[in-house]
């Protein structure tokens, strides 16, 4: 299995900021065997970023896409804009696209599909609220929106996935989840992908976000279920952020 480290820029970083950090990352992030680096600059930079990794360590995912291929969509971007600019991953599903922009696990779901079939790979998010984690309702709310999202795929589409599990209530906030709790929803998702899936459920790398840093890293790297991290806040300096990466290559698995 390997490992994924993917920074999620989000809506940060200017023209000469992005290339700082795009040069900053690609020279430190030595290729490590089975380790896999990705970066998520806004939607303006793609194309350059795409240009300033080639031939290093790092690839280049997008933040969002639109499910239609092309159309009258004002201010959308399509999967095969993505394509042709050599972008090779996407996030789908965020939790701040659901929340500020109105996504849908439906909307997510055709999201999806235009990826797949353009085989770009969706890191496909999911994760409860607090007031969820509070009621107890956490593992539901997860299975339904892996359910409403994942659960039309083929087996063959489902290998080509990445999950991450990002509980809204850590997601910029500071507050981590305890490896415990990273541990047990991402089994709970690996028994939702084998029951659903079967054996493929083994080969889906399962990413945790919310506040992770080099401080929290390793020890949920370490998890049994837990194959790399969607990093924010932390993603934005490229020390830190290599520090996370530099964490990934020591996971136990
Ligand atoms: P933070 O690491 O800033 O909590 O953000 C996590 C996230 O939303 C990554 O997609």
């Amino acid at each position: 299995m390997r490992t994924l480290v993917a920074g999620n820029w989000k809506m940060h970083k200017d023209n000469a900021g992005t290339n700082a950090l795009l040069d900053a990352i690609c020279k430190g992030a030595a290729p490590a065997p089975g380790v896999e680096v990705l970066v998520a600059p806004a939607f303006p930079f793609l194309a350059q970023a795409v240009q300033r990794c080639k031939g290093t360590a790092v690839h280049v995912a997008a933040q969002n896409c639109h499910e239609a291929a092309q159309g009258a969509f004002t201010g959308e971007v399509s999967v095969p804009m993505l394509g042709s600019l050599g972008v090779g991953h996407c996030i789908v599903g965020h939790s701040e696209r659901r929340l500020y922009f109105g996504e849908t696990d439906r909307v997510v779901g055709q999201k999806m599909s235009a990826l797949l079939h353009a085989g770009i790979v969706p890191i496909y998010c999911c994760g409860e609220r607090k007031e969820e984690r509070l009621a107890g309702e956490h593992e539901a709310v997860v299975a339904r929106q892996l359910e409403e999202a994942l659960g039309a795929l083929t087996t063959e589409q489902m290998a080509q996935v990445v999950i991450a599990y990002e509980p809204v209530w850590a997601i910029g906030t500071g507050l981590t989840a305890t490896a415990q709790q990273a541990q047990e929803m991402h089994a709970h998702v690996r028994a939702w992908l084998q029951g659903n899936f079967g054996a493929v459920a083994r080969r889906i790398p399962l990413l945790y976000g919310g506040s992770c840093k080099p401080e929290n890293a390793a020890e949920l790297f370490a998890c049994p279920d837990v194959n790399g991290g969607l990093i924010g806040g932390a993603a934005l300096d490229a020390a830190t952020f290599l520090a996370i990466v530099h964490a990934a290559g020591h996971a136990p698995h």
